[in-house]
């Protein structure tokens, strides 16, 4: 990065992963690319990037879906000013392993980084918008927090601990997958080794960050779901459909997606004659 230069926030949606939870809906298909009410899941994330001002996106897909995620978005960004990069990761290492395949597009900047399935009521473009440095996660009081990582707070509201789903959970606090970090988490997702599990874990990035006590978590209020299940995706689909959410969507998201259709019916058009 040229020396001065303002830092951007960047976007990363996570999409990559072979969902077996899912199967046989992902034996054909990205998880991302599966029907949220009235249109694909991965508008979701890109609609709380955009939201927060991002201009800058990168999607991480797995090479066989790679394919469907250009013909559906490749190019109706672009003419709202939006630019998407691909980027096909072929054996995924664990979610902190993203940010060090998507070094170079971060360079120096700041980095949202979304997990492809994670829905969200509100966005949560204030606090991203306000960002300075360090790391910034967000995190719900849910019945469940065994399904997530867990953070626990002391009676001043700072974090104690962070855990990945822990059997007893210290709070009911899930830390939603999405995660705001400056640059130095490359070299910090570098330095991680990998868990039992053989994957470089998002939670030992977050421990990073509050071991250098730079480490924030905002409480959100608004829905939150990981579709990832499917009771989880069909809840998705309810929840848009109940709470209308398909109307929170970005001006420009809604543009884009006309102009898509538009496309279409030109290309139906041309196929008749
Ligand atoms: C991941 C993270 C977890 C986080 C969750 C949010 O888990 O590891 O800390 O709470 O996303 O969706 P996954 O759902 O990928 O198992």
């Amino acid at each position: 990065m040229e020396k001065n230069k303002k830092k951007i926030m960047k976007g990363i949606i996570l999409a990559g992963g072979t969902a077996t939870r899912l199967f046989p809906l992902t034996a054909t298909t990205s998880k991302q690319l599966l029907p949220v009410y009235d249109r694909q899941m991965i508008f979701y994330p890109l609609n709380t990037l955009i939201k927060a001002g991002i201009k800058e996106i990168l999607i991480i897909v797995a090479p066989e879906n790679s394919g469907q995620f250009l013909n559906l978005i490749g190019s109706i960004f672009e003419k709202i000013g939006v630019h998407i990069e691909f980027m096909v990761q072929t054996s995924p290492r664990g979610l902190a392993d993203a940010f060090i395949v998507a070094e170079d597009f971060i360079d120096r900047d700041d980095v949202v980084m979304i997990l492809g399935d994670n829905i969200f009521e509100d966005g949560l473009s204030e606090a991203i918008k306000g960002f300075e440095k360090g790391g910034l996660i967000f995190a719900k009081d849910v019945p469940d927090p065994e399904r997530s990582g867990v953070v626990e707070f002391d009676d001043e509201n700072r974090v104690v601990s962070i855990e990945e789903k822990p059997q007893n959970p210290k709070s009911s606090y899930a830390v939603v997958g999405a995660y705001v970090f400056d640059y130095r988490v490359i070299e910090f997702a570098k330095s991680l080794k990998p868990s039992a599990r053989g994957e470089i874990e998002i939670v030992d990035i977050q421990l990073k960050y509050l071991e250098i006590n730079e480490l924030k978590v905002e409480k959100i209020e608004g829905e939150w779901l990981d579709a990832g299940t499917f009771d989880s995706l069909l809840d998705a689909s309810n929840l848009v459909k109940e709470k209308k959410l398909y109307k929170n969507f970005d001006k420009t998201i809604e543009k884009a997606i006309l102009n898509y259709n538009q496309k279409l019916k030109e290309i139906a058009k041309r196929k008749i004659i």
